[in-house]
Order: C-alpha cells, then sequence, then structure tokens
C-alpha cells in the first residue's frame, strides 16, 4: 500500500512519524462524498474536451458509483499510508477500474481538487446552517407571538430602565440571526467559485472547459486567476468570522437566559430536560445547556484566530499550511450545527413567569421616563421635568413604594401640572402601548413584526 504518487523521485520510504504527521486522511475522510462529486464533473468534462474516451469515463462512473456504496456501508478502509481523501479515492478507483483510474488526475492536482472539495461540503453545510438559523428564528417567533403584552423591564447597564414585552426583547434576537443568515448568504457568493483547472498554480496544458465544470457542480463562475484559485482560504476565513458572530448572539442570548432562570430573577424556566442537577446540592437545577453555549462561542472565536494566523504569512501559492484549514472548519461547522438544533428545541420549552417579570417592572421605576414625557406633554422643558421626576422617585423609594402608588396631591408637590390623567402613564401597560412607532415595544408593533418575520422566513 506504499504511496506511489510520488515515491519514484526519492530513495527512501517517508518516515513513520513523518507519514502521521503529515497525513489529513484522519480528518479529510469526511470530504469523500464531494471528492468524488468533484472528480466525476472534472471526468465529464475531461471526456467532453476529448482527453478521456468514452470508455473511460464510464468505467470511472461505475467505480465511483461502488466507492460511494462503500463509504455509505463504512466498509472503505482509509490507509495513512495514501495521506489523503484524494489520494485514497483515486487508488480505490485504479483498484476496482485499472488505467482509466489512473487517467482521472489528468489536467488537475490536488492542490485545486481540495480547494474544489472544501468549497462544495461548505457550500451544503452552510446552506444547511442557515435552514436551522431559520427554524430557531420560527422557535423564537412562536414564543413571541404569545407574548406580544407580557411585560418585563427592559435593562441598561442591568439596571430596570423601562418596560418593554418579553416578546419585543425576543424579536431583537430574531434580528440579529436575520443578519446571520444574510451574513452566510453574502459569503456563498465567493464561496460559490470553482477552483478546479487551475491544477497546481499555474494553469494546466489541457483543452479544458472550466465553465463547463463550474455549471456541472453548481458553481456561480470560476475563479480568474490559477495562483489565488488554489491559495485562496477567505472562503473559509469568512464563513467562520459569521459563524463566530452567530455563536456570540447565541452566547448573548445564553447569557439571558441563565440571568432569568436564576431565582434571584425568576423570569423563565427552562425545560429539565435542557438542566441538569447537581451531585451534593439536592435542590440545585442549573441551565447546562446555555452555558456551554456561551462556553463554546469562545472556540469558534479562537478558530477564526486560527484562520486568520494561519494564512497571514502564506507566500502563493499552495503551500502544506493549508491543510490545517480543516480542523477548525470542521469543527466550527460541527458546534453550529449541535447547538442550533438544541437551541430551536430549548426555545420552545421556555416557560415564561409573567407574574414575576411584572413585580420586576414595578420595583424598579420603570415607568420614570413616561412621567417626564408626560410633563413636556404638558408643557415643561424636558431638563424641568426630569428633575422634577427624579425627586418623585426619591420620595418613592423613600417610602417604599412604586410612582404609581404616590397620591395626585403627593405627585403635585413636583410639579402642578399633573393632573388625574397621570395614572394611565404610569402603568406599564400604558407604557408600551405609548411606543407605537416601527421598532418600538407597543404590542401592535410587536405584532406588526412577527407577520412582517414570518412572511420573510415562508
Ligand atoms: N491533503 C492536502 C490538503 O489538505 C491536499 C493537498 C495536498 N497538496 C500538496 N501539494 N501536497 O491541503
Amino acid at each position: 500500500m506504499n504511496n506511489k504518487t510520488w515515491s519514484g523521485r526519492f530513495d527512501e520510504p517517508v518516515s513513520e512519524l513523518v507519514k502521521q504527521y503529515t497525513a489529513s486522511i484522519p480528518f479529510d475522510h469526511r470530504l469523500a462524498r464531494h471528492d468524488i462529486q468533484g472528480s466525476l464533473a472534472h471526468a465529464q468534462m475531461l471526456c467532453k474536451a476529448g482527453v478521456l474516451s468514452e470508455s473511460d469515463l464510464a468505467d470511472i462512473r461505475r467505480g465511483m458509483a461502488e466507492i460511494l456504496e462503500e463509504i455509505d456501508a463504512g466498509s472503505l478502509k482509509w490507509s495513512l499510508d495514501l495521506e489523503d481523501v484524494h489520494m485514497n479515492i483515486e487508488r480505490r478507483l485504479t483498484e476496482k477500474i485499472g488505467d482509466a483510474g489512473k487517467r482521472l488526475h489528468t489536467g488537475r492536482s490536488r492542490n485545486d481538487q481540495v480547494a474544489t472539495d472544501i468549497r462544495l461540503w461548505l457550500r451544503d453545510e452552510s446552506d444547511h446552517i442557515s435552514g436551522l438559523l431559520a427554524d430557531l428564528q420560527h422557535a423564537l417567533l412562536d414564543v413571541a407571538a404569545e407574548h406580544s403584552e407580557t411585560v418585563m423591564p427592559g435593562f441598561t447597564h442591568l439596571q430596570v430602565a423601562q418596560p418593554v414585552s418579553f416578546g419585543h426583547h425576543l424579536l431583537a434576537y430574531v434580528e440579529m440571526f436575520g443578519r446571520d443568515r444574510e451574513r452566510l448568504a453574502d459569503c456563498r457568493k465567493r464561496l460559490n467559485r470553482l477552483p478546479l483547472g487551475a491544477a497546481a498554480l499555474a494553469g494546466t496544458t489541457y483543452p479544458v472547459s472550466r465553465e463547463t465544470t463550474a455549471r456541472l457542480l453548481g458553481f456561480d463562475e470560476v475563479c480568474q486567476n490559477s495562483l489565488d484559485a488554489v491559495s485562496d482560504r477567505d472562503f473559509a476565513i469568512e464563513f467562520t468570522a459569521a459563524a463566530a458572530l452567530l455563536m456570540t448572539h447565541l452566547s448573548r442570548l445564553s447569557e439571558e437566559l441563565i440571568v432569568w432562570m436564576s431565582p434571584r430573577f425568576a423570569f423563565i424556566d427552562l425545560a429539565d430536560r435542557f438542566c441538569t442537577g447537581s451531585s451534593i446540592m439536592p435542590q440545585k437545577k442549573n441551565p447546562d445547556v446555555p452555558e456551554l453555549v456561551r462556553g463554546k462561542s469562545a472556540r469558534i472565536t479562537g478558530h477564526l484566530m486560527a484562520l486568520l494566523t494561519l494564512m497571514k504569512s502564506q507566500p502563493l501559492a499552495y503551500n502544506k499550511d493549508n491543510q490545517e484549514d480543516k480542523e477548525p472548519l470542521f469543527d466550527t461547522v460541527d458546534t453550529l450545527v449541535q447547538t442550533l438544533k438544541i437551541y430551536a428545541e430549548m426555545v420552545r420549552g421556555i416557560r415564561v413567569k409573567p407574574e414575576n417579570m411584572r413585580a420586576a417592572v414595578m420595583q424598579g421605576f420603570a415607568t420614570a421616563t413616561d412621567l417626564a414625557d408626560y410633563l413636556v406633554k404638558k408643557g415643561l422643558p424636558f431638563r424641568d421635568s426630569h428633575e422634577a421626576v427624579a425627586r418623585a422617585v426619591r420620595l418613592a423609594e423613600s417610602k417604599g413604594v412604586d410612582l404609581a402608588d404616590l397620591s395626585l396631591a403627593e405627585l403635585q408637590n413636583f410639579s402642578d401640572l399633573i393632573a388625574d390623567d397621570v395614572y394611565r402613564v404610569l402603568t406599564p401597560e400604558g407604557s408600551l402601548k405609548a411606543r407605537n412607532h416601527t421598532g418600538g415595544t407597543a404590542p401592535e408593533q410587536v405584532r406588526r413584526q412577527i407577520e412582517r418575520w414570518r412572511k420573510l422566513l415562508a
């Protein structure tokens, strides 16, 4: 099983340690299906160009079909001696069909081959991830739809700021995930270009039609410079950057779920199947899943740094360094897929505790801005009204009550513009309803946004 692809040049076999160090088959075998997809298109193009005979093409198709069956059955043995997935498959093909298998590599190199394989693979994964993200958006919309009127404190500096609805809060994440999907779609444009035909680095002397291969593989266009084609990994960096930002969004939502589930907040509960207990403290129910999502966001950011660092000093064109692109990329995709699958289900299992959310609003003078706006509408300059309300808050705080619990006479001490219509603006429900414009927290607006997103996602 010695690797004879280039060994004619050497006096002695490669050292065992070096073989293990340089082989990528332990991880790149997962590109096998896309490697075969690329090879079949390449062979078809070569046949059309008169470089391969019809009978060679038929043999290659038959052999590859058998290899695919072996991969599905798990019976194909990957050999370390054959270094990587490309040479493993080529060798197996040659075992099956003889010389036609050896002719497949005409007019290409592993350099353009591997760049093509990763693009084909990542294109599928990226589409899968975009679908999973849409499902998470649907899950958030379902919960938001039930809570367009559920008041909770909106925070700034993690201090109670103004009332918002729980639905409105969740819609903020629907927006973030919408931008994440836009980024994936944008990255896909540059991902969906064909490197094949660049061969090792300079192009090939055969009469290839790269456009034909591109069309067969569903690529939008071909990479326009052969040196760039084999050495470009921008698409991997862009994808991982989009993934890191997506994981950052998930990490932020996770942090909120964790805080909300703490008994100090008690805004929500997560379904038991997403939590774990403690081996020593019988009372514990821990939000392990969101904690782990928050933790795993770190490794994706790490993969992004790894890929940027991998590329930063590479001269043109292909260098073996590029083999190091795969593990960070694979782990990024695996982490994202697992995280998104679990997350949509977890969101659907959120149990909301509206009474606790409302109680927290009432403890934080969340309608102070509404009182200030009320005075402004009656003619007081905003700075004076801000001052008047601040003093009213101090009185309420010293009495241990909410602004709405102060009597009209007490409130009028701070401004004689206050009349008994003031109590309408001091309720959290009134506060929500008053913010009735695009992007505001009024229940009517939240319902509009939910409709808008459902149409966008349909
Ligand atoms: N396994 C290699 C990789 O993943 C394939 C390309 C090898 N090319 C070469 N010239 N050694 O990058």
